[in-house]
């Protein structure tokens, strides 16, 4: 009889695979109904002779059963739990990470509705340029001492070189390239020319833009970095309209507090030329070039020097950042730490 239990327990527990069915596997062979259950239960009614054989026989029986049972159990739960752990929705969510706004792109989109609301219109010109634009139209001509003011990453072009085309009848024609020199812009001036070639006055533009200088790199020299250029150009501008402009640039940008001053100063394509500076603590630190737009340039796009006036200016966005979010080093608006982005 107890052979018979045992042989057949061992036979089912191997084919065991959850817990409901090890569960009814227990019940079925140590249950209050179960064969085992019930011959420990009659042993009472049994000789004392047959009781001392079958008795211990029994419950070593049920013994054996329990822990071939508890092994089981603990595997399957251990399976259990590992299937678990995949697959529990229960658990919170790796979060996802956002893209944050770039300091710098925070503060051009808050100069531009400054502008905005004073009725200046935003304007955008190309990063790679030519000479034309980025000097000569600037009245600074190829050897002019002032090119020196923008050291210039020139690019490798066809410049100025012949080459052969075929022409309208089929003819081969040599010609001389039309392309001047090409740079990276060294400054946001050029789209100056680039507007008034393509409009009449009177009119005022920003020109918020990326530039470049083939500098040495420090805590206030990166070698691309951005600009701001303003243009207003029309029959009665004055420097006194420069002036209210800026001061009401400054005021909304930076509360009531900022306190700036005119210095005279020189730029080609300006005259007069004169630099804002603005009052941090003790220190006077310049930010912006300006003046009254020069004929030249004026001769350059075809309008007429004696019929329109105009003021150019030009700010470094970088150097309105910094100030505005007290950042000691432009370096750390380029370097691509999250740390440093995540707090704007
Ligand atoms: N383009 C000048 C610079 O980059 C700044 C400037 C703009 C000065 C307009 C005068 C007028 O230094």
């Amino acid at each position: 009889m107890l052979e018979k239990i045992k042989k057949f327990f061992s036979k089912e527990i191997k084919e065991i695979g959850d817990l409901k069915n090890l569960e009814q596997l227990r019940v079925k062979y140590l249950g209050r109904k179960s064969e085992l259950t019930q011959i420990l239960r009659s042993l009472k009614n049994f000789s004392i002779e047959k009781r001392r054989k079958i008795g211990p026989q029994a419950q070593k029986l049920k013994k054996e059963i329990e822990i071939i049972l508890t092994k089981k159990l603990k595997e399957l739960k251990a399976k259990n739990s590992k299937l678990k752990v995949d697959i529990d929705i229960t658990r919170p969510g790796e979060k996802i990470k956002l893209g944050h706004i770039h300091p710098l792109t925070k503060i051009e989109e808050e100069i531009r509705q400054i502008f905005l609301s004073m009725n200046f219109s935003v304007v955008e010109g190309p990063e790679v340029e030519n000479e034309h634009y980025n000097f000569d139209a600037l009245n600074i001509p190829p050897n002019h001492p002032a090119r020196d003011m923008w050291d210039t990453f020139w690019l490798k072009t066809q410049t100025n070189t012949d080459y052969t085309q075929i022409d309208t009848e089929g003819l081969y024609k040599s010609v001389s390239s039309q392309y001047k020199s090409m740079l990276l812009r060294t400054h946001t001036s050029p789209v100056q020319i680039r507007y008034m070639e393509t409009h009449n006055p009177p009119f005022q533009i920003i020109v918020p833009g990326r530039v470049f200088r083939y500098e040495a790199i420090d805590a206030s020299h990166e070698i691309n970095f951005y600009q701001l250029e303003g243009l207003i150009v029309g029959e009665n501008v004055s420097l006194a309209n420069f002036k209210s402009v800026i001061e009401e640039f400054f005021r909304k940008l930076f509360g009531n507090k900022i306190e700036f001053r005119f210095r005279p100063s020189y730029f080609p394509f300006v005259e007069p030329g004169l630099e804002v500076d603005i009052k941090l603590g003790k220190d006077w630190l310049e930010i912006m070039g300006a003046g009254m737009v020069h004929r030249k340039v004026f001769d350059a796009v075809r309008y007429n020097p004696n019929e329109v006036r105009g003021i150019a200016f030009g700010v470094g966005i970088d150097r309105l950042a910094m100030i505005k979010y007290n950042i000691p080093d432009i370096r750390l608006f380029y370097n691509g730490d999250l740390r440093f982005i995540k707090q704007f």
